[in-house]
């Protein structure tokens, strides 16, 4: 699309009335449903439409019914039209002319029932297969979305979603499809009622106008009463996230307390707002029956005292415009449900837009271990690279990384190691410079492959709510009782193990919480190891480990060397011992570099105060 016409269309969108952006909205929406339904939806109106006409056509044999029974004297074109079709299959008489219509309203009303049941099943395949769709692309996005971008998406947004919000955009696509099904349905009727008897039917429909004009108003408020639904229920799970993050936290400070009432204050205005939307929408609905009602009566005045229909065709009419308010009362909560549900689905729409731009290419082919080097690597994390900001990351950071070397990166804290090992990772590409791997240069953000050398323990050892031996396990599903143990005796977890009341079986808690700060990093290195990595990236993932066992340690991984390539981030300045060269960062540049006797009393005096202080 050109420019100015962009611009034009979005003046037009501004200009819009609240309904004609509610209508813009849900026809976007129907858009894209139809767009993924496909045949499916269009065999889905079609099996409505012929129920429809299958209970219209029960329906409306009323009319020869009633005129041949009652053996009127001036019969309707209906009771013509079927006397004559009768009379070329041999049915002449009145009593098998009756029995003939009684057959055909059986079949017709057992059609309408198998086609109903068909419909409805296509419908909830459809809305099923729907819902799964939208999530697996949500958690494809996830997937392949680069660690930059993820890193700044709130939990709680993702939980949300497929948590709570995934629903509710079911609900919408149920609402829309509900509602192309009711007008479908009054579309059908309405035609049998025109057929029926044409001033009738329009006066039925310009009262059931005046009743959907009286009903418009509801629908915005059903749409501001979606919109709070959806922050509330964002800002709810946001504050039991957060609460649930830092609830060791919380309950010291007994900050749990005002969660709790907070949590029930949102929960009580959500209740309020709920319980004002059913009242008014009953409000409605019931002056909707009314109006109704008076539509009814006043057919039946008109029909009687001044258009002089037929009894049977203005009693049969009356029935069809009665069946016909069953699909315009759906219609109408169908909408209202479908209006309270599109927020979902554009909080939908928003997350999925913004991982589709995020998304990083993936290739395949393998790459072998080999000596790493970064040539005057530079990268600025997103965001902070505003004229207002400091900016933070790494800046012309060269490297040499040799197949089993053991490199070692100090400094204080913000100095950039942990933004560094992540490129190593490739979880950021670099901004400027080279990553070269062999000899060669490699975007190693689209090299999956690349990490199937590595294990990366971070600072916060991570551990799922599981036994040990799950969180062994999933790092290497296949890990023999051989592997186990001797992860688990290199990372000294064996000696935590063998104290747990369960062993291996024993569950460590949401986030490893029931042992302690060491023995989750303990196990956390002994995921790390057990499944056999070329390149062992520690990112402080000894510090919570008492000097001695972490020395220990360190020895024990040293002599996985020259197989084992390591990267050790640490603060201590004896954890440093083994390097064979480390560099000292500060202000995302390396300040210092050299072997561990050269720089240990930097070092020591690093792990005593600031950089800033001591560089
Ligand atoms: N995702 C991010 N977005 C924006 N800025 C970030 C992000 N991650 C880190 N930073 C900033 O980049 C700088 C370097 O951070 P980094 O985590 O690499 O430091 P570090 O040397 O590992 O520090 P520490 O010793 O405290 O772990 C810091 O100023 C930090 O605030
Ligand atoms: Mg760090």
């Amino acid at each position: 699309m050109d420019a100015p016409a962009h611009r034009n269309q979005g003046r037009f969108l501004r200009a819009r009335s609240p309904t004609g952006q509610l209508l813009a909205e849900i026809f976007a929406f129907a858009r894209s449903f139809a767009g993924f339904a496909r045949g499916r939806a269009a065999r889905a109106v079609l099996l409505v439409v012929l129920a429809t006409l299958s209970e219209g056509l029960g329906l409306i044999l009323l009319v020869p019914l009633l005129e041949i029974s009652g053996e009127t004297a001036t019969p309707s074109r209906l009771t013509r039209a079927v006397s004559e079709g009768f009379e070329l299959v041999g049915l002449t008489t009145a009593g098998g002319m009756l029995a003939g219509i009684v057959g055909l309203f059986v079949v017709a009303m057992i059609a309408r029932g198998a086609l109903l049941a068909s419909r409805q099943i296509l419908l909830a395949e459809i809305e099923s297969s729907y819902l799964i769709d939208r999530q697996k692309t949500v958690i494809g996005l996830l997937g392949r979305a680069g660690w930059g971008s993820i890193a700044g998406v709130r939990h709680s947004r993702i939980l949300h979603l497929l948590g709570t919000e995934i629903y509710r955009v079911g609900q919408a696509a149920v609402g829309l499809v509900e509602s192309c099904v009711a007008v479908m349905a009054i579309a059908v009727y309405a035609a049998i009622s025109l057929y029926l008897d044409a001033a009738l039917s329009l006066l039925a429909f310009v009262l059931l106008g005046v009743s959907a004009l009286i009903a418009r108003g509801l629908l915005q408020r059903a749409r501001r009463l979606g919109e709070f639904t959806n922050d509330a229920h964002l800002s709810l799970l946001n504050d039991v996230t957060q609460f649930l993050g830092a609830m060791k936290l919380a309950m010291s400070q007994n900050l749990q307390t005002s969660f709790v009432s907070q949590f029930g204050r949102s929960l009580d205005r959500m209740l309020v707002a709920e319980i004002g939307f059913v009242a008014e929408q009953n409000r409605v609905r019931f002056v909707l029956t009314v109006l109704g009602t008076l539509t009814v009566a006043a057919i039946a005045t008109f029909g009687v005292a001044y258009a002089k229909v037929p009894a049977a065709v203005l009693l049969t009419f009356i029935v069809i415009i009665s069946r016909l308010s069953g699909p315009a009362l759906q219609l109408h909560s169908h909408l209202l449900n479908l209006v309270r549900t599109l927020p979902a689905v554009r909080t939908l729409d928003g997350l999925v837009a913004e991982l589709q731009t995020r998304t990083i290419a993936a290739d395949p082919s393998p790459l072998a271990f080999q000596d790493i080097r970064l040539e005057q690597v530079h990268y600025i994390h997103p965001g902070s690279d505003t004229p207002e900001s400091r900016q933070a990351g790494i800046a012309d950071v060269s490297l040499s990384i040799a197949k089993g070397g053991f490199i070692g990166l100090a400094g204080a804290s913000g100095g950039g190691k942990t933004t560094l090992a992540d490129l190593i990772v490739g979880l950021h590409a670099p901004q400027s410079g080279r990553i070269l791997v062999g000899g060669a240069e490699v975007n190693l953000t689209e090299r999956p492959a690349w990490r199937d050398h590595l294990s990366y323990v971070a600072q916060d050892a991570f551990l799922l709510n599981d036994t040990v031996k799950e969180n062994l396990l999933w790092s290497h599903p296949g890990a023999s009782a051989r592997e186990i143990a001797e992860a688990l005796e290199v990372s000294g977890a064996g000696e935590v193990v063998n104290r747990l009341p369960n062993g291996l079986e024993t569950v460590v808690g949401e986030r490893g919480a029931l042992v302690s700060g060491g023995e989750r990093q303990m196990i956390a290195l002994a995921r790390a190891l057990i499944r056999r990595p070329r390149l062992l990236i520690l990112d402080e993932a000894t510090n919570a480990i008492d000097v001695g066992r972490e020395s220990k340690i360190l020895e024990r991984l040293n002599a996985l060397r020259p197989e084992l390539t390591i990267i050790l981030i640490a603060h201590r300045a004896e954890s440093l011992r083994f390097c064979d060269e480390i560099c000292i960062l500060g202000e995302g540049r390396i300040v210092r570099r050299g072997s561990y006797a050269s720089l240990r009393e930097q070092l020591v005096a690093i792990s005593k105060s600031d950089l800033e202080g001591s560089i």
